[in-house]
């Protein structure tokens, strides 16, 4: 009877594990899904005219996306081994291998943002600062991000 709560015990632990490993796989997923909803969402469809030019949205896009890219380094910090289910791109077990230089691709997409921020009055102005922003993402994402589907 003991033996059987004692393994009853450890198969509960252990689930709960993994889905704080899988919960950690998808708080990192929803920060670059919310990076991308103000970078492709918001400026990249304005820069393209899919939307209209509106200089107030493109502030707090920039604004949103700088807060995000703020929190990347502690939301990466801890290496969940798991990727988000049915998730079409996932992390490279590199980034945990070199951290440091994972977060070094970091400090070039804030340098980005702070050049433009507020400087962006038009459309030719927005696709040169999206496209220089999108460049720096990469850089990252060329090294420490995977195609699962
Ligand atoms: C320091 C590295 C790094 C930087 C900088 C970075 N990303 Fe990511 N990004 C990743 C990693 C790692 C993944 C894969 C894991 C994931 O999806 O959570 C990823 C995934 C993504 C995804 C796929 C999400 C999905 O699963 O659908 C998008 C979209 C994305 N990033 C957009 C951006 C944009 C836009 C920027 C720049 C403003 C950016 N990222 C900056 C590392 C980075």
């Amino acid at each position: 009877m003991k033996r059987t709560m004692i393994v009853a015990g450890v198969l509960v632990l252990g689930a709960g594990a993994v889905m704080a490993q899988q919960e950690i796989a998808v708080q990192q997923d929803n920060l670059m899904k919310s990076i991308a909803k103000n970078q492709y969402g918001v400026l990249q469809k304005m820069s393209k005219g899919d939307i209209p030019f509106d200089k107030k949205a493109v502030d707090q896009a920039i604004a949103a996306i700088e807060a995000d890219v703020a929190k990347i380094a502690k939301t990466f910090e801890i290496n969940p081994k798991q990727d988000v289910v049915n998730a079409t791109y996932g992390s490279s077990p590199k980034v945990w291998q070199n951290k440091a230089d994972f977060d070094a691709k970091i400090p070039p997409v804030q340098k980005a943002i702070t050049d433009v921020k507020g400087k962006i009055t038009d459309v030719a102005g927005l696709k040169a600062a999206y496209t220089t922003i999108n460049d720096r993402c990469n850089d990252c994402h060329e090294t420490y991000r995977v195609k699962l589907k």
